[in-house]
């Protein structure tokens, strides 16, 4: 709609006034903006001059009413017109058919009759509301209180952006009703709640004022809702959703509209500017809610907000009519529930569980509680950031959260059921496995045991690390035999895998003779493995399997690695200053040292071109039974490096150039043997050269 400047101010005003609420239905019901932001603005800024030189013109359903109002002492009670019903519950296919069975039979439908029409809606996990529209605009919102009275939240609702304050007239939404006039009444029924996003943001925010975080979208929309302080509401950004309609009523003298199904009255509410969502269908017979709640089951966590079930209405409206309701719930709809995510139990206690790098990680203890579908007792707090974060006091009600096969969290306390005794976890300072200090490093999230490998807790996950499939793969060494070699002391440190006897692991619990076996032959096996793995392995701080993987290409041998001093380590792909410093000081360390060497002497074979299955021409590089000449200082590497590096990839190095010299390798001040070299005509590389054709060597060997 255009506003011309030769009609007179008030009515373009008026026009403005239409013009913007279009804008925000396309922007926040629709998702659809057919302007941009800054144009919106622009219009926006003309209608506040305008009324500001008129404030007269205010109306309660101008845009500029959204920024909430002066607090209240307390919400006004009011009646529903109609009461705000509740919905029965079903959790199983077997529920949903018993629905189905009462349904047609309330509708008297023989068996062999077609199949009951139903109209299928996301339930959202949020508050129900209810809107009064009077002559198309906004006159009240309430909450649905005990169905029969609510709160009027008229205020907080109006800062909704999704909530029109005037509804859509009807000749612009093209409905033929022989009138143009809005319902004189028009509830609409729904439910406000918080985006994931919005939540996100919102919960930031707190955490970096130091308020209260809230522990999901449902509580914080709550709260939002809630607020005395419209202004506050305000500042939240929460959403709407229209799923019914209470009472309608129109002006006398028309022909008013009889929508037949309740997927009509929804389409029309659309049309109206309202938001609804897009995931409703209309579905026939107890198959086609089976399928419904199987589709949503799968998009459920795509959803940009939080659901809780879905809900089933029988779709015509005469036939909702027929079933009626029973107590407080209709017979005609039902709310097929997911298994619930979250569920509220006792923090119990908190401890500490010590990783292989010493990381010290605290654990909620939970009363078990059934929560997605399995019973969790434990859960990780990951550090203590996320601990205060989370505010969590041990003592507190908690509500946790496992959704789909992520590992369950707690996601916060509920602060109101907070006991007098809740205490508030300290970080040990010492380790609980092996007593050595524990400490923080200043710039870090995690606290450390400082007991390295005196510890068993790191000993225990050093050799798991080792030996899982991605490293070593030591098949079929699992925690429970890893706890029992360690706390028997079998195992003290990795080599001690390598002498371990059958009679020993045969006579671990649960170990039958053949599982002894067969992991003495999977200890045997894992000697031969590839330079990356073995690294890897190792467990290096900051050496993934990518960079070990790296690592082993540049350098080839171990002792090639072990022999790098920062500016070589530099050099490869991908490592910087961290993770150079974390080879150095893991390399510096003698028990380090003394591990790998005793590892290598228990006959790992970790040169790169023994790989049991690779062939020949894969093994070959552009080095492999050439000779090579070192000359000059190179620019990185000593030549004790280059020369293991050279031979780790089956070079050989010679002292003197001649005609069966392959590569002479020149730093700088090369002297006589570079003049030879080039009077012969041999190729002559750099260290730069070196390592570029170090690195071509073909990947899948290590
Ligand atoms: S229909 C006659 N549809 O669930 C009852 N309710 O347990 C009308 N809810 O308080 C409710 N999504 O706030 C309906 N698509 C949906 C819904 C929905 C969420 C809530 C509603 C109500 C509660 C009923």
């Amino acid at each position: 709609m255009m506003v011309h400047a030769d009609v007179a101010p008030e009515a373009r005003f008026l026009a403005l006034k239409q013009e913007l609420a279009m804008h925000l239905v396309a922007y926040h019901v629709r998702d659809a903006p057919v302007i941009s932001d800054a144009q919106y603005d622009v219009l926006y800024a003309q209608l506040l001059d305008f009324e500001a030189a008129h404030p007269e013109w205010i109306t309660p359903d101008s845009p500029s009413q959204r920024v909430g109002a002066a607090p209240l002492d307390g919400f006004a009670q009011i009646t529903h017109r109609t009461p705000m019903l509740s919905l029965n519950n079903a959790f199983s296919v077997d529920d949903l058919s018993a629905f189905d069975r009462r349904c047609r039979e309330g509708t008297n439908l023989a068996a062999d009759d077609a199949a009951l029409e139903y109209a299928c809606e996301p339930k959202f996990d949020g508050l129900a509301v209810t809107l009064t529209y009077e002559n198309g605009v906004l006159t009240q919102g309430a909450t649905r209180g005990d169905g029969e009275f609510g709160e009027d939240v008229t205020a907080n609702l109006r800062t909704i952006r999704s909530i029109p304050l005037k509804l859509m007239p009807l000749n612009v939404i093209g409905a033929s009703l022989g009138t143009s006039s809005p319902p004189t009444l028009l509830e609409v029924r729904g439910e406000v709640l918080m985006m994931r996003r919005d939540f996100d943001r919102l919960n930031e925010t707190q955490a970096a004022k130091g308020d209260k975080v809230f522990v999901n979208p449902r509580n914080a929309a709550a709260g939002s809702l809630r607020q005395l302080d419209s202004r506050l509401t305000a500042q939240r950004r929460l959403s709407f959703f229209c799923y019914g309609m209470g009472r309608i009523e129109w002006p006398p003298g028309i022909d008013a509209p009889l929508f037949a199904t309740h997927a009509q009255n929804i389409d029309f509410l659309a049309q109206l500017g309202l938001p609804v969502s897009a995931e409703r269908r209309v579905v026939q017979g107890a198959i086609g809610l089976a399928q419904f709640y199987e589709a949503i089951g799968v998009k459920r966590a795509q959803l940009p907000f939080d659901i809780d079930g879905v809900v089933y209405k029988v779709n015509s409206l005469r036939q909702q009519q027929g079933l009626g309701f029973v107590s407080r719930a209709p017979r005609f709809a039902i709310a097929h529930k997911f298994p619930a995510e979250e569920a509220t139990t006792i923090l119990l206690d908190i401890t500490v569980q010590v990783g292989r790098t010493g990381a010290i990680t605290p654990v909620a203890r939970l009363q078990p509680v059934f929560v997605g579908g399995t019973t969790v007792s434990n859960a990780t707090l990951h550090n203590i950031d996320e601990l205060q974060r989370k505010q969590l006091m041990i003592g507190d009600t908690v509500i946790v959260r496992r959704a789909g096969d992520v590992i369950p969290e707690v996601v916060g306390a509920i602060l109101e059921k907070r006991p007098a005794d809740a205490r508030d976890f300290v970080m040990p300072t010492h380790c609980p496995e092996c007593h050595s200090p524990i400490f923080r490093v200043p710039e870090e999230v995690a606290s450390r045991c400082t007991g390295g490998l005196i510890c068993p807790a790191q000993r225990k996950q050093a050799i798991l690390h080792f030996a899982q499939r991605r490293a070593v793969d030591i098949e079929g060494l699992g925690d429970k035999i890893v706890d029992q070699l360690v706390d028997s002391d079998l195992v003290k440190s990795l080599p001690d895998l390598y002498k371990l006897e059958f009679s020993q692991l045969a006579s671990l619990e649960r170990m039958a003779e053949k599982s002894a076996t067969n992991v003495l032959d999977a200890i045997e096996a894992s000697k031969k493995t590839t330079l990356a793995r073995f690294l890897y392995g190792l467990g290096i701080r900051h050496v993934g399997e990518t960079t070990a993987k790296d690592l082993a290409r540049h350098f080839c041998t171990i002792d090639a690695l072990m022999a790098a001093d920062e500016l070589a380590l530099l050099q490869v792909n991908d490592v910087g200053p961290v993770v150079a410093e974390s080879l150095l000081s893991f390399f510096a360390q003698s028990q380090n040292r003394d591990v790998i060497d005793a590892l290598l002497k228990a006959g790992f074979v970790l040169s790169h071109q023994t790989l049991p299955g690779v062939s020949a021409e894969e093994n070959a590089t552009p080095f492999a039974g050439k000779t090579i000449v070192l000359t000059g200082t190179l620019p990185t590497l000593s030549r004790d490096q280059a020369q293991a590096m050279l031979e780790a990839v089956g070079a050989k190095v010679s002292g003197s150039v001649s005609k069966k010299t392959h590569y002479v390798l020149a730093g700088s001040d090369a002297g006589s043997k570079l003049v030879k070299a080039q009077e012969l005509g041999i190729t002559v590389i750099d260290e730069a050269q070196l390592l570029l054709m170090l690195q071509l060597a073909p990947q899948s060997l290590i």
